[in-house]
């Protein structure tokens, strides 16, 4: 069930994810698309398909469009880390969580033939998918592929503005995963596509003597208050841990 902020009126989207929704002080707000972006092997992957998983388990149909690796992958990878997660199949048997692939290779291929018109294609099969499973959880992972398909970058921001603006359109609750070129929280550049999104969410590797030590920000989320803590996080079997001082309190 989404929550209602009884203040402002505002509907959250719980992404059920511990310690995260404490951060959001509640929830995403609903219709709100939000990047997660991060160096490689950060978790982003895996964060989105939790999100999925927590909506499906609170009865929400969510949808996973993987277009850099193989839907049969990014499924058993997200068992693979999260063995507690056993109804996983039986979520997508019944069709609560769709994992969707689009291979971009073909894409790529086609791009002589122009990239923008194999992104329009690319853009309504997404649309369908979402208005024929009626998914109000949505991912896209990743952004960088999409970026494989446009190079152009005036015309990837306009691609990303157009995909952003139907997601709204279309009345879902949408996470998006974007490869950072550093893991490094003192090396966060922004780019020009990151301003497009209602949220923002970094997650950071920090290279310390022995062990490597992970983070999470959330730089912005549009329409409501979050936390401005940089907090720890762990994947675990039943699912990410965040370890954020609102979780601490609440
Ligand atoms: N069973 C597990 N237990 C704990 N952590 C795991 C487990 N399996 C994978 N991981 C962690 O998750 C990381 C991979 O997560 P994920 O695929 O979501 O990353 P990503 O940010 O999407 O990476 P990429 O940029 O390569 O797509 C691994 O690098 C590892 O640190
Ligand atoms: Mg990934």
């Amino acid at each position: 069930m989404d929550s209602d902020d009884g203040a402002t009126g505002v509907e959250l989207v719980p992404t059920g994810i511990a310690g995260l929704d404490a951060m959001l002080y509640g929830g995403i707000p609903k219709d709100n698309q939000t990047i997660i972006a991060g160096g490689p092997g950060a978790g982003k992957t895996l964060l989105a398909f939790e999100f999925l998983y927590r909506g499906a388990k609170a009865g929400q149909t969510g949808i996973f469009f993987a277009l850099e690796e193989d839907p049969k992958k990014i499924v058993q990878n997200a068992k693979n880390a999260f063995l507690n997660f056993d109804d996983v199949d039986e979520f997508i048997d019944r069709g609560r969580i769709i994992v969707s692939g689009r291979d971009v290779t073909v894409d790529m291929d086609r791009m002589e033939k122009g990239s923008s018109l194999e992104f329009g294609h690319m853009v309504g099969e997404i649309e369908d998918a979402i208005t024929s499973y009626k998914a109000t959880r949505v991912v896209i992972d990743s952004s960088s592929a999409i970026e494989l398909i446009i190079k152009n970058s005036a015309e990837y921001r306009r691609s990303m503005w157009a995909l952003v603006a139907n997601l709204r359109r279309l009345g879902v609750t949408s996470i998006l995963t974007s490869e950072l070129a550093t893991s490094d929280k003192r090396r966060l550049e922004f780019r020009p596509e990151h301003f497009i999104f209602d949220g923002m969410i970094v997650m950071y590797q920090s290279g310390e003597e022995k062990r490597r030590v992970q983070s999470m920000e959330i730089i912005k989320m549009r329409g409501y208050k979050h936390s401005f803590v940089t907090a720890p996080y762990d994947i675990t079997p039943g699912g990410f841990k965040v370890f954020s001082p609102e979780s601490m309190t609440t």
